[in-house]
């Protein structure tokens, strides 16, 4: 029998969604917290292969979900690439900036990022091997704008406002850092459905700040010119692509790129996404994360109410945005709960 989510991928109309969760392996589980510490701190857990394997499975033991992501996250690319990479404990990722033609020539070419990453390739090789027969196993990259926004400020921004000056002032050598994203994500992606991985999911966190031909040249033809190369390779992979807050770019998007499933955030209204994005394949999402932290009878309500009103097409049922650290455990088997009973 073939898994739930790769039916709905296939674009299967289902009974129940097939459901997992962004950030599911994360601060809100204590055994999380516990194998963290064992590995030390954040990064050198997405580099040991055994541990990070073993916090991708916590959830899945736990919740029963129906798929699992690979524990890791986008900037080992950027990392890979030869950018210095590092958390600071409360604030979040801090990398070495690029901001010029110059900063960019440093950079290794996208074929020699292995020498960093084949930990990771490790990691879904053990997953593929341990997961339960159900479980689907989701890989996954930042996509290239949102990976340029962190390597050009070399931390989280509101606005990305460092990466769309870089783009204002030298649109060519920024198009030149957007390919070699590409051509690195493409890559990297290639090695993880080799060791394993069934769907890869591209992450474009900062979609929303593109406007216009932006849009169109960072957010769109990146995605379009990886999935091509991933389905030249792989065809039976199926890809989510999460275009966040793109709003009215919504539309038209799995087209577009070729994506098999576009993820919605939660400030999509799931009335407006069946007429004008189900229409076009399988949708992911899109329950407001902080459900997980109030609970109560509404978050029964909300998560029944997306997915009874999703229920004509396709559908994964996930978050609009990761799980946050301040989350009930139990509030998320309240979902599962309440999305199967729907
Ligand atoms: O979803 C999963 O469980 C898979 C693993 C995963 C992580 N990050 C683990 C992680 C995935 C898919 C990501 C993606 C990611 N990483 C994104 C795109 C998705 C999104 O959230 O918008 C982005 C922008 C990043 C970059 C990143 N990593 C930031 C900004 C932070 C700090 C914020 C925070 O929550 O502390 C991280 C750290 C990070 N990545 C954690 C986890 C579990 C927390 C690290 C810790 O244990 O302290």
């Amino acid at each position: 029998m073939t898994k739930l989510l790769l039916r709905a991928l296939a674009g299967e109309t289902l009974p129940t969604p097939p459901i997992w969760m962004m950030r599911q392996a994360g601060r809100y589980l204590p055994e999380y917290r516990a194998t963290r510490a064992q590995a030390g701190d954040f990064l050198s857990l997405c580099y040991n292969p055994e541990l990070a394997a073993e916090v991708t499975l916590q959830p899945i033991r736990r919740f029963d979900f129906d798929a699992a992501i690979l524990f890791a996250d986008i900037l080992l690319v950027p990392q890979a690439l030869g950018a210095d990479l590092w958390f600071v404990t409360g604030e979040g990722p801090r990398l070495s900036t690029i901001t010029s033609a110059a900063d960019l020539a440093r950079l290794k070419p996208a074929d020699q990022i292995d020498d960093r990453l084949s930990p990771i390739y490790q990691t879904v090789g053990i997953l593929s091997r341990e997961l339960p027969s159900q479980t689907t196993l989701i890989g996954f990259a930042g996509a290239p704008w949102t990976v340029a926004t962190y390597m050009v400020a070399g931390r989280g921004t509101k606005d990305q406002g460092p990466a769309h000056r870089f783009m204002a002032e030298d649109r060519a050598a920024f198009s030149t850092l957007i390919d070699l994203i590409t051509d690195a994500t493409i890559h990297y992606l290639s090695r993880q459905i080799e060791a394993g991985a069934e769907v890869v999911k591209l992450f474009d966190s900062w979609a929303g700040s593109l406007k216009g031909a932006d849009f169109d040249d960072f957010a769109i033809t990146p995605a379009k010119r990886i999935i091509a190369a991933l389905k030249a390779r792989h065809p039976q992979t199926p890809i989510i692509a999460f275009p966040r807050e793109a709003g009215d770019r919504y539309v038209g998007f799995a087209e577009a790129t070729g994506a098999d499933c576009v993820a919605l955030d939660n400030s999509v209204s799931v009335e407006w996404a069946t007429r004008n994005v189900q229409v076009s394949g399988c949708v992911q999402g899109n329950l407001d994360p902080r459900h997980m932290v109030t609970g109560g009878p509404e978050l029964v309500a909300e998560a029944q109410r997306i997915t009874r009103t999703l229920r004509g097409g396709p559908h994964i049922f996930n978050l609009g945005h990761g799980i946050t650290p301040d989350a009930d455990p139990d509030n998320v088997a309240r979902m599962i709960e309440a999305v199967r009973s729907a």
